[in-house]
């Protein structure tokens, strides 16, 4: 048990300082591996699913978007789907949590909880990586 947090406590370790190494240098070759488990689903756990999860989670009630689980996050919202596997540039999460929601869409920006660029980071690689449940 203790050996498994350790573990795992040293693989996000690992993890990060790739990230951040990645992160600090301009045109990183060596892209760290995304997983939903692991990194993804921890981040939504935080900022996210207060608010999108049924019965009561104000985004759930206004949007429909469940993010409790991969399959109801990707199953989206009552417009549609907030993920565009393989393509961060187009989904509908990455662009509100990079604020590329613009003028329009301040308002729904300001509901949500301000993002670190790390977490930004991963979100992005993961959808980038076809955002699988891995
Ligand atoms: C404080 C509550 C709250 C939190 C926390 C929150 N949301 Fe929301 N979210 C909302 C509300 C309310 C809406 C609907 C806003 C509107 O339509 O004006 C919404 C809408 C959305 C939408 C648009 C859905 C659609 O199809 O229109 C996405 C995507 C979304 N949220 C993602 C996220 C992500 C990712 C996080 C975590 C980083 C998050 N939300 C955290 C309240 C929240």
């Amino acid at each position: 048990m203790l050996l498994k947090r350790i573990m795992k406590q040293s693989l996000s370790l690992t993890f990060s300082l790739a990230l951040l190494t990645c992160l600090s240098l301009a045109g990183c070759a060596i892209e760290p591996r995304i997983s939903y488990q692991r990194d993804v689903h921890p981040i939504f756990e935080e900022k996210c699913t207060g608010c999108h999860t049924p019965p009561y989670g104000e985004g759930y009630r206004q949007t429909g978007l469940d993010m409790g689980s991969y399959e109801t996050l990707v199953q989206g919202s009552i417009y549609g789907p907030v993920i565009v596997p393989g393509n961060s540039r187009k989904s509908a999460l990455n662009i509100l949590v990079e604020g590329r929601a613009g003028d329009l869409s301040r308002a729904l920006e300001i509901k949500h909880k301000p993002m670190t660029d790390r977490e930004i980071e991963v979100l992005r690689l993961w959808v980038g990586q076809g955002a699988l449940n891995n």
